[in-house]
């Protein structure tokens, strides 16, 4: 399948083709503006079809030439699932929709990676386990991402033996990723659309230009290497989930902002499925829509339906928004670590403030000249107090910054430290009453403190002729943890409220793990250090610690399903404290806990879901045979499924979500299924802890197992009183047997309206 060269002429070549052929095929130059990138989605996948050939034929009536089909495809999805990508105006879409074999055609849209700007460290809570380095070895982890840093020592192939035999994977070499190894055994780059072209600071190939993807894939299932560290700070040994894993990274995001575009990341998901992952890792997301319309959910869908888990980030929209929410994924909300990164400041009157900030610089002289960037305007530059308050570019009186550190507010959406880097500043103090837990780089040495520390610094400012301070070297104190990051997006799930969103919470603040040589540690104009290794923070980062948590329990289950592994991801968590700052929202904040690797290979009972169960959700939460169709890409129907009458609360899912609205009291009866993968012979017994208000009663209440992979059925009545609107109330429901404690979390929510 043809991966365009660069983009750019690919689409200056198409318009010429259109032109020349205009007369022809009649199309005018506004219908051919008109064309966007589309996925066309065909019936399930014929085995060994030549279906390049039917999709090329395809366009070919709908574009009259040979030619200008092969212009406008620029993928046959056809490995794992029916379709293609093709760029078509408004009146191919109509003409294509009409065609045989054909499901549905919608637009490519663009989603964007889930990082924000920020530093941390981490030792990933698997050390003291057993290392399984054998067993891990034939675990493969896909990564859709911006690419990979094969040189990293993450990604070193010594002592590795031969690819797993199951690999049908690739490596897509060119002069700047010549190979893979027996660590990355796959690397591959999608780039259909033409507009915007690939970045300048990026590469066309797998290899990674911004750092993101090498993080991810690093800390999902990168080697162990010891003494890592940002120029000393948060020092230790970085280490994937399963170090002992295979890497296959899908490139499909492209430069710092320009995002990955859905249908490469559909044809990412058609390869790393058919290559044989065993885990995907998305750490990306956009878009609150609906699981039909969002590649993200159809690829894993498909992925479900080959025995695939796929990771997801839930999105670092904290209560704005949640993403990535579909029933068959895994959806990771980001925890804190217990510890944080400081940098202190220390003013001329022995007041020490501590602020949070990855500076990695250390101040030669004992102290240094303090201003405040409000007392030190470029008013001949035209500017005002409230431009050089927030040390916009400029704002400053470049002799006044020049060898002093500068004190300025966070404007909005501006590096202050790029202006007092131009100006020769000594170095920054950020005001901001905005924390998000993220300790982030700057240009120059820096701290980021609160308006109230603020106004200590400037009455400190205000008392002395020459007020000095000093920005001393991050530390990493100890914090307590996990914490939900306040930048993490919270439930409920806005497509299936009765389905708990997020599932879970990993480690996703402050974490440290390998980084690309290509981009500096702030990536601004001027920062000369390229890390190794770099601590950024955001749901990106949470995500591949659960999916190396899902190899981990796949290593040692190689037939367990994606929900099974789920499952035993979920009900196995560690317990968080809804009482602690920034977890108030409870299971909206972290779903069932925050992951406990560990324990999880050895749950002892799961909830088992399968392609029709998730069918009947989707059928009983309305979706038609068209919507349906959507996802499956196959001629599923819902004319002959008996809906489930209270909905996906029915749905077999290890969490318990009841969505009720003002005023209305509570009413659910529905069962579960749970299936035995501890000690053959068990017998487990249910403690409830009912959310107030509400009664829940699951009957019978002791389940007596008698053969390993036994199935047995519960029944859950779920009653109570009204509860505040828009509130959620909290419970749980646990099977207990010896040192086995399956837990899923209890949820009632009132929803307004
Ligand atoms: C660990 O790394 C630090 C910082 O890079 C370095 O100063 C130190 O010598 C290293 N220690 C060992 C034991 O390699
Ligand atoms: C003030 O701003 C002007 C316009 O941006 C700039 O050219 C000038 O260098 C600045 N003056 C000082 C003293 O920083
Ligand atoms: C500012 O930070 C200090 C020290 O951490 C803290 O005690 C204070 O409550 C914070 N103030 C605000 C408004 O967040
Ligand atoms: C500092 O002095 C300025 C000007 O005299 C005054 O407006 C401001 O309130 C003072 N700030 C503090 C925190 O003392
Ligand atoms: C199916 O559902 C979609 C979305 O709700 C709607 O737009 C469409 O008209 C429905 N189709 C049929 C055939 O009912
Ligand atoms: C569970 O509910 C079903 C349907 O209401 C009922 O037939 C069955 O007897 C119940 N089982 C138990 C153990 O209560
Ligand atoms: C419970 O855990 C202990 C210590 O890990 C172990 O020795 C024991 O066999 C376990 N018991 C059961 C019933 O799994």
């Amino acid at each position: 399948m043809g991966i365009p060269g660069t983009s750019y002429l690919l689409l200056s070549m198409f318009f010429m083709m259109i032109m020349l052929n205009g007369k022809d095929i009649c199309i005018t130059a506004s219908e051919v503006s008109d064309e966007k990138l589309h996925i066309v989605y065909m019936g399930s996948v014929q085995d060994e079809g030549d279906y390049q050939t039917v999709h090329h034929e395809m366009l070919e009536s709908v574009h009259g030439s040979h030619e200008a089909a092969e212009q406008s495809l620029k993928y046959s999805y056809g490995k794992s699932f029916g379709g293609f990508a093709a760029m078509l105006s408004p009146s191919h879409v109509q003409q294509l929709s009409n065609m045989d074999g054909v499901v549905s055609v919608f637009e490519s849209k663009k989603r964007h990676i889930l990082t924000t700007r920020s530093w941390d460290f981490i030792n990933f809570p698997l050390s003291g386990q057993s290392k399984n380095l054998d067993y891990e070895s034939d675990i493969i982890i896909g990564v859709l991402d911006t690419g990979i840093w094969p040189e990293s020592e993450s990604f070193n192939d010594a002592g590795f033996g031969p690819v797993p035999s199951k690999w049908r994977g690739g490596c897509q070499t060119t002069s700047d990723f010549t190979s893979c190894n027996k660590k990355i055994i796959g690397a591959r780059y999608y780039h259909a659309s033409s507009d915007p072209p690939v970045p300048d600071e990026d590469y066309l190939s797998p290899r990674d230009g911004s750092g993101h993807g090498t993080h991810t894939s690093s800390t999902a299932a990168g080697n162990i290497v010891k003494n890592a560290s940002v120029y000393g700070i948060a020092q230790g040994d970085a280490r994937g989930g399963v170090p002992g894993a295979r890497i296959a990274m899908y490139k499909v995001c492209w430069g710092p902002s320009e995002g990955c575009e859905d249908a490469d990341v559909l044809a990412a998901f058609d390869d790393a499925i058919y290559d044989g992952v065993d885990i995907l890792s998305v750490s990306l997301g956009g878009f609150g829509d609906d699981y039909f319309q969002n590649s993200i959910a159809i690829g894993a869908f498909h992925a479900m339906k080959r025995g695939i888990l796929t990771s997801n980030a839930c999105g670092n929209d904290g209560q704005e928004a949640i993403y990535n929410y579909s029933p068959w994924s895994l959806t990771v909300a980001a925890s804190t670590i217990d510890r944080t990164i400081e940098s202190q400041l220390l003013l001329g009157n022995n007041i020490g403030l501590q602020g949070l900030a990855l500076n990695t610089f250390t101040m030669e002289q004992s102290l240094y000249p303090l201003i405040y960037g409000g007392y030190a305007t470029n008013t001949s530059g035209g500017f005002t107090y409230d431009n050089s308050r927030s040390c916009v570019a400029n704002s400053l009186d470049a002799t006044k910054v020049k060898g002093n550190i500068v004190l300025c507010y966070q404007g909005s959406e501006y590096n202050p430290d790029q202006t007092i880097f131009l100006t020769e500043g000594e170095g920054i103090i950020i005001l901001d009453d905005y924390f998000d837990e993220t300790a982030r780089p700057y240009l120059v040495p820096a701290t980021l403190l609160n308006t109230t520390q603020g106004d200590v610094i400037i009455s400190y400012i205000n008392s002395t002729s020459s007020p000095i301070a000093k920005i001393f070297k991050s530390t990493t104190p100890k914090e307590p943890a996990p914490i939900v990051a306040s930048f993490s997006s919270r439930g409920p799930n806005p497509i299936t409220r009765n389905i708990l969103k997020p599932d879970i919470a990993a480690p996703g603040v402050n974490i440290l793990a390998a980084w690309s040589m290509h981009s500096s540690l702030t990536e601004l104009p001027g920062d000369t250090r390229f890390p190794k290794f770099n601590i950024i923070s955001g749901t990106s980062m949470a995500c591949p610690h659960a999916t190396g948590a899902a190899g981990f329990v796949k290593s040692y289950h190689l037939e367990w399903s994606p929900a099974a592994i789920k499952s035993a991801l979920m009900t196995t968590a560690y317990i968080m404290d809804a009482s602690l700052p920034h977890n108030g929202d409870a299971e909206f904040g972290y779903g069932a806990g925050q992951i406990n690797p560990a324990k999880a290979i050895n749950p002892g009972l799961v909830y088992e879901t399968d392609v029709n169960d998730y069918i009947k959700m989707l059928c009983s939460q309305g979706y038609n045979d068209t919507t349906l169709r959507l996802l499956t890409s196959d001629f599923s129907s819902c004319d002959s499924i008996e809906v489930f009458q209270y909905g996906a609360l029915e749905l077999n899912y290890p969490s318990i979500m009841v969505v009720t609205t003002p005023g209305k009291s509570i009413y659910a009866k529905f069962s579960r299924i749970v299936t035995n993968v501890g000690p053959p012979q068990s017998t487990y017994k249910v403690i409830i802890n009912t959310p107030s208000g509400i009664k829940v009663t699951v009957s019978p209440d002791t389940l007596a197992f008698s053969t390993l992979n036994q199935k047995l059925t519960y029944n859950i009545t779920i009653e109570g009183g009204v509860i505040p609107s828009n509130s959620l109330v909290s419970g749980s429901l646990i099977w207990v047997y010896g040192n086995y404690s399956v837990r899923s979390p209890i949820g009632v929510y009132c929803h307004l309206s």
